[in-house]
């Protein structure tokens, strides 16, 4: 008999960090490899963030903090919400975690039940499904075209809604297609949204600021302050200020879900890393011309 759990088996390896690994592999084997796996800036971060984490070193913050982050992150967090999208969540809504991927495992982790259904706009981010599985719910994938720019109808979305529908994931801009939405194109599915007030909405807005055109994404609380009771807001510092391996991701939430969602990190990974969450703090209130 196997020593692997059965929930294991139901998932895939992470195809993103299958592939990153073999792209570093190459290059340090001396091959000139462009890797279009992971989405990750090629740029270092910058230098007034750097230095925030060396000074919180220096400073001694190396210690555990509060397990949704330390008070000072997240009411930076509340406060980029606010200056960027109008958004009003306190610092008790919001959790910091490892990562923007730990965000969607705690938010899936914590309101799953087997059966429950998660509607996937695909293409998609590859990890999307297989948390929803690991976290014995059903994924429901739903082809965007070609000819609606990879974004998500109206009647997609109201096609593939059920009565075990628990959650909607939408990523604007999306990883892998780039389809982001204007407040004109989440008004249908806002409208659609309204009408089914057992379907909790789980905004993944991670690319939010890597527009090259001047649009700016919106985000569904910022259109309809109705949704907001059942929606995750979900964000991070990783693309947005060229911080991948820092591992700093959150998220804005009713207060019952970040509980509990405070919870199972809790007895998971604690707080992310201190030094970190110090130098996030600096990328949200520095300059950000960057
Ligand atoms: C769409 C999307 N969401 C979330 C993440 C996870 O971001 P993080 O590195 O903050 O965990 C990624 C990373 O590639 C992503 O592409």
């Amino acid at each position: 008999m196997s020593i692997i759990a059965d929930r294991l088996n139901r998932i895939s390896p992470s195809q993103t960090i299958v592939i990153s690994t073999k792209a570093r592999a190459l290059k340090a084997a001396g091959r000139n490899i462009i890797s279009l796996s992971a989405g990750e800036p090629d740029f270092r971060t910058p230098d007034n963030i750097a230095q925030a984490a060396m000074k919180a070193i220096e400073g001694g913050q190396t210690r555990y903090t509060d397990v949704a982050g330390t008070p000072e992150l997240r009411k930076a967090v509340a406060e980029r919400f606010r200056l960027d999208s109008g958004l009003d969540y306190t610092a008790e809504e919001v959790i910091v975690s490892t990562g923007g991927k730990q965000i969607i495992y705690n938010a899936m982790m914590a309101t799953l039940n087997p059966g429950d259904e998660a509607i996937i706009p695909a293409p998609c981010w590859v990890s999307y499904p297989d948390i929803v599985t690991l976290a014995e719910g059903t994924p429901v994938i739903v082809p965007c075209k070609r000819e609606n720019g990879f974004k998500l109808t109206a009647q997609e979305l109201e096609a593939a809604i059920t009565p075990r529908t628990k959650w909607v994931f939408l990523n604007s801009p999306c990883n892998p297609t780039g389809a982001a939405y204007s407040a004109q194109d989440l008004r249908p599915l806002c409208d659609v949204l309204l009408r089914h007030p057992h379907i909790w909405i789980f905004t993944d807005d991670i690319y939010a600021k890597l527009t090259y055109d001047g649009f700016r994404p919106a985000t569904f609380v910022e259109v309809e302050p109705r949704l907001r009771p059942r929606t995750v807001t979900m964000n991070g510092v990783s693309k947005a200020y060229a911080m991948t391996g820092w591992r700093i991701g959150f998220s804005g939430a009713p207060i019952e879900l970040t509980k509990a969602m405070n919870k199972l990190q809790g007895q998971s990974t604690s707080n992310t890393c201190s030094i970190a969450q110090a130098a996030a703090v600096e990328a949200l209130t520095g300059p950000q011309d960057f």
